[in-house]
């Protein structure tokens, strides 16, 4: 079951519901912010705001048609985060997965921040995994350059207590202190982590206590692991300054190198999965 339900505010989301999971929706950024099935998968910060042109702090911000500064003349993690999609088709017809299509087209606005004709289609499915689908279309008469994530905030008991495994050995440039690096064994957190892998190959791990979560992409070889730490965390919008305790984030991505061209109707697709193990 699907149902439509709109904040005092205007702001709009969705809630599905099935035999085997619960999301939550919003049509702002075509952003799912509540996951639940085996697991409470996503970390949704208390403090987020829920209105129009705020990102929404926590679920799975999409990073689109820019990752972070990738193209300076955008705004940090581009602008379909805070765009407004339409619902294009709901898939019931099973009873345990729920297939929504949402959509975002090239309009005044886009065009004044990014002056292409595009279109840009994320295909949720709720089921006792979760993936989505990121297809973006060139509708336009030039070529365009893409870099783009899933940017994921993972729920985590406690960060001392996370490890994240299938990247040993990956090549990553260091965000903090702008060095390029070899990931010796797995991903541990004591400080502040900001690091673009490379040649990612392989499904990715996270490990938190007893749950794993498998993490399987298509049509992406970068992924981004990002905690903000204490200090960050302190001066960082919509998040209380404990809450970097609470999250893990592992951003699915066509970031820096791994960027995609696409020429007029040429079509690209970042798929992710989500697992629990
Ligand atoms: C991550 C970046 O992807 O997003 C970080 O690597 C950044 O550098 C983080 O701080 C959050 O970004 P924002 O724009 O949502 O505050």
């Amino acid at each position: 079951m699907t149902t439509h339900h709109k904040l005092e505010n205007g702001f709009s989301y969705i809630e599905v519901q099935n035999s085997v999971a619960q999301a939550k929706i919003a049509l702002q950024g075509a952003h799912i912010f509540e996951y639940k099935s085996k697991t409470d998968l996503l970390w949704l910060s208390k403090t987020s705001p829920f209105e129009e042109t705020k990102a929404i702090r926590g679920g799975i911000p999409l990073c689109w048609p820019s990752f972070g500064n990738n193209n300076p003349s955008l705004s940090q993690h581009g602008f379909a985060r805070t765009a407004l999609f339409e619902i294009i088709h709901i898939d019931e017809t099973q009873e345990n997965s729920t297939k929504i299509t949402l959509r975002l087209q090239d309009n005044k606005s886009t065009l004044a921040l990014w002056n292409y004709h595009f279109e840009l289609n994320l295909t949720i499915t709720i089921a006792d995994t979760l993936s989505l689908a990121l297809q973006t279309i060139n509708k336009d008469t030039q070529p365009f350059t893409l870099t783009q994530a899933f940017h994921t905030y993972f729920n985590v008991s406690g960060i001392n207590d996370v490890a994240i495994g299938g990247l040993e050995e990956k090549p990553y440039f260091d965000a903090l202190d702008t060095k390029h690096k070899i990931q010796k064994g797995t991903i541990t957190f004591n400080q502040e982590f900001d690091c673009v892998y490379q040649e990612v190959d392989k499904d990715i791990l996270l490990q938190d206590k007893s749950v794993t979560t498998q993490i399987s992409s298509n049509g992406s070889s970068s992924t981004v692991v990002w905690n903000p730490w204490i200090g960050k965390c302190a001066r960082m919008s919509g998040m209380r300054e404990d809450a970097y305790k609470e999250f893990v984030c592992i951003e699915t991505a066509n970031a820096y190198d791994d960027f995609k061209t696409l020429q007029t109707n040429e079509s690209h697709t970042l798929e992710v999965t989500f697992t629990t193990l």
